[in-house]
């Protein structure tokens, strides 16, 4: 047996990737186009180890993924490719709508085709599992009880539209043409092998380089944050026992204002690697200007997934977030590949203001 995945160069994906395959020697069709986010660098455990077959390619390309489908036989798809950075949302969403929505689209369409001719008992055992975001509910009042599976949709930004979207589609393919599907609405990770363009990773990265740590607003919006291997052990969780068609909300349990969190990684720097001048790093926090249409507060309320298939985090922040600065402290070679070139000008600008 076989699973075809697909962004498994990204974050969560290539995490994915790792761990499943130090749970199980079940091989895994690895599909990345590698844009910007894509790095094979996560993947060098892996290096000549025949179970992990990566295929650098679209999830768009029809002819690609026919092939792999008629070649592999997987008996799953796990769906992780997407654009998924909310400021690039904003400063381009064109990429956002061709990835999350056309390409998703067409890569529901092989599965339907592969899926539809597949012999009874590979048909009834095939999966399509989507993984998707909190981001699709919209945004929280305080006093708001978390998001929970039927909630409505309410996407404010281009990127959760567009992951509203694909979510829409895919119920339907569901829905329409009977396609097993399952999706995740997860809240936001953290954890190796996260790009530095979002909060956390950035925030150490520059605390390390003595840089300013860029606080949007006035710091007090909420996430919910969840370790990202919690993340991948939910994902395989619903793949095995997920009901067809359902969704399934993903979260930490751990609300926290970016401020707070900001503060706690500062705190945990000053402790394994103090700076040279006795400062704490959270003296470098500085505010900056709010992202266009900022959501307030994201809640996840995952009780149907701990009810139903008896999943639960294993990580709370505390520790998490200690892990987490652990590694990129013992990763530098990483951090060096991610930083140089592209990601420079993102940086110029994203903060130039
Ligand atoms: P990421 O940006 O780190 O990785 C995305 C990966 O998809 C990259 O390797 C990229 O090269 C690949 N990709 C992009 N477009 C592609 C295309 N057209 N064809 C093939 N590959 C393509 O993202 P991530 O943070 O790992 O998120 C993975 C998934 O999880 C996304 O669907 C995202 O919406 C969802 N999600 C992320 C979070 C989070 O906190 N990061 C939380 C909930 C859900
Ligand atoms: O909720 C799940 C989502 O979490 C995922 O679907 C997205 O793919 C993922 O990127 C993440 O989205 P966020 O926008 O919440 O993550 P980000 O790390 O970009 O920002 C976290 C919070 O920190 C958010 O309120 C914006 C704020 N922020 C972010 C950056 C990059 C800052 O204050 N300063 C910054 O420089």
């Amino acid at each position: 047996m076989t699973i075809l995945v697909t962004g498994g160069a990204g974050f969560i994906g290539s995490n994915f990737v790792l761990d499943w395959l130090a749970e199980s020697d079940e091989p895994i069709v690895n599909v990345d186009k590698l844009t910007y986010a894509g790095n094979l660098d996560n993947l060098t455990a892996l290096n000549g180890d025949a179970r992990h077959i990566f295929v650098k390619a679209d999830i768009g390309d029809v002819t690609v993924i026919s092939k792999l489908l008629a070649d592999h036989r997987p008996r799953a798809i796990v769906n992780f490719a997407a654009e998924s950075h909310v400021d690039r949302s904003i400063h381009g969403p064109a990429e956002f709508i061709q990835t999350n929505v056309v390409s998703t689209f067409s890569l529901l369409e092989e599965a339907r085709r592969y899926w539809g001719e597949l012999p009874d008992g590979e048909k009834h055992a095939f999966r399509f599992l989507h993984v998707s975001t909190d981001e699709v509910y919209g945004s929280l009042e305080k006093t708001d009880p978390a998001f929970r599976e039927g909630d409505q949709y309410k996407p404010n930004s281009p990127y959760s539209a567009s992951k509203a979207a694909s979510d829409h589609l895919v119920r339907c393919y569901h829905h329409t043409y009977g396609l097993p599907v399952l999706t995740t609405n997860c809240s936001n990770n953290y954890g190796p092998f996260h790009f530095p363009e979002k909060l956390i990773p950035l925030c150490i990265l520059n605390a390390l380089s003595l840089k300013p740590l860029p606080i949007y607003g006035d710091g007090q919006q909420i996430r919910d944050w969840l370790y990202v291997k919690d993340h991948c052990a939910a994902i395989r969780r619903v793949l095995e026992a997920g009901k067809l068609g359902e969704t399934y909300n993903v979260g930490g349990w751990n609300e926290m204002a970016n401020l707070d969190v900001v503060g706690t990684l500062c705190a945990i720097l000053d402790e394994l690697q103090p700076r040279a001048d006795g400062l704490s790093y959270a003296s470098q926090i500085t505010f900056v200007k709010d992202r266009p249409g900022h959501d307030r507060r994201y809640a996840i309320d995952a009780t149907k997934l701990e009810r139903e298939l008896g999943w639960k985090p294993v990580e709370t922040f505390e520790t998490g977030i200690r892990k987490t600065v652990e590694w990129y402290l013992a990763n530098q070679d990483w951090v060096a590949n991610v930083t140089s070139g592209a990601y420079q000008n993102w940086l110029g600008k994203q903060y130039s203001h």
